[in-house]
């Protein structure tokens, strides 16, 4: 992976080039609550959430414009390497104090992958609920480019969420199968 963090380096070089859609609201809604695992019982007691920002106060993340993927050619380089044709999911910034609420992604199945950058180590993370077991596992961003891998089934609901205390990007990709 080492040859495409290096290609996503380019994000990090143009970045405040890169257009923004939405603005940041840092205290508007408590993060610690938003991510607990109290807040994901109330929500599997209601079923599926497929998407977080579907509800109010679930989401602060800024959509990044991703016409940068043009140059950068991500999917196609991951396309060539595993087989498997991708579409771009989503990009996004999260300043500090900003993150996404718990959510399944069931609107897609099959596999994702996103692309994570931190600031700063260990001041970010992918928390998930592990499908098999139930356990909650918070996976901390080390300072620079990582990624992740999972499974989106509906049978297998993969309940996830992210929280950042600095600044962090992330790039998602699924399955593309038109
Ligand atoms: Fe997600």
């Amino acid at each position: 992976m080492k040859h495409i963090y290096k290609k996503l380096d380019k994000i990090l070089e143009e970045f405040r080039k890169i257009n923004q859609t939405n603005k940041f609201f840092p205290n508007k809604y408590d993060m610690d609550y938003t991510l607990s695992e109290e807040m994901l019982s109330q929500l599997m007691i209601n079923g599926d959430l497929a998407k977080a920002n579907s509800i109010d106060h679930n989401d602060n993340r800024i959509i990044l414009n991703n016409s940068i993927f043009y140059q950068i050619k991500l999917k196609e380089i991951l396309g060539e390497e595993t087989g498997i044709k991708r579409k771009y999911s989503g990009f996004f910034w999260y300043p500090p104090d900003a993150f996404c609420g718990w959510h399944t992604n069931n609107n897609c199945e099959g596999e994702r992958i996103y692309f994570a950058w931190a600031a700063e180590d260990k001041k970010s993370f992918f928390r998930y609920r592990d499908p098999e077991t139930g356990e909650i596992i918070t996976d901390w961003d080390k300072k620079g480019w990582q990624h992740r891998k999972f499974v989106v089934s509906k049978n297998k609901p993969f309940w996830h969420c992210v929280g950042s205390k600095t600044n962090r990007i992330s790039i998602g990709l699924n399955v593309d199968k038109s």
